[in-house]
């Protein structure tokens, strides 16, 4: 992880600890969706490769904001890393563990959160290095009692849960101490981006800081 980066995340989990996800097709709504949800206190965005037209969306939002920290996530194999550090990508989020996303990130001393969901994974992670991974889908894979039961072993490592993760349990989520961030798509509902509605997406963002120093206290 750069030290440049990695200082930037921390203090910016420290004061929002929420990581929304962007996907767009058209790099003028990633931008004005980057741009509602910094204006709402969340400026870590993740814009995820499920669309054509992703790494432009994510080079949009890198040229045409300022203070956002941009990473590309839904990375599935070196040469999508590849591929989102050339854009400038700021750092790495993979639904799973690959062991050659993670060499490839670290000779590029990019941040990478790569998924895990069962302590082999999380073992496999520590094993290579990582001391963040995010933990998907956080529901489904057990929510806050497996969170609790992974951190007990794990003791240095640090969760983002993502996947189920909304205004209803963030709060739970980031009550446990090991847990850096949370991760979501509930701040970018494709209903309010279609409709223009980005107003919609700022209140999003300032409820979900607010919920986010509420479970932090
Ligand atoms: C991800 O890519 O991390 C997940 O699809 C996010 O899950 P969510 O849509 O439930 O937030």
């Amino acid at each position: 992880m750069t030290s440049e980066t990695n200082q930037i995340l921390e203090a910016k989990f420290a004061a929002a600890p929420v990581v929304p996800l962007i996907e767009a097709s058209d790099p003028r709504v990633a931008v004005a969706t980057a741009k509602a949800l910094q204006a709402g206190g969340l400026d870590v965005v993740e814009v995820v490769l499920r669309t054509d037209a992703a790494l432009d969306c994510m080079a949009a939002i890198i040229a045409e904001t300022s203070g956002i920290t941009v990473g590309a996530g839904t990375i599935l194999t070196v040469a999508d890393a590849k591929a989102a550090a050339a854009r400038g990508g700021q750092f790495i989020v993979s639904p799973g563990l690959v062991d050659a996303v993670v060499h490839f990130c670290k000779e590029e001393d990019l941040p990478v959160f790569p998924g895990t969901m069962t302590p082999g994974e999380v073992q496999q992670a520590h094993n290579l290095g990582l001391g963040i991974v995010k933990f998907f889908p956080a529901k489904l894979a057990g929510g806050v009692p497996m969170l609790k039961a992974l951190s007990s072993v794990f003791r240095d490592m640090r969760f983002m849960p993502t996947g189920g993760v909304s205004a209803d349990n963030l709060g739970e989520f980031l009550a446990v101490p090991s847990v850096i961030a949370c991760g979501g798509s509930w701040l970018t509902p494709k209903a309010a981006i279609e409709a223009g509605d980005y107003d919609a997406i700022t209140s999003l963002a300032r409820e979900a800081v607010a919920l986010a120093r509420a479970g932090r206290s």
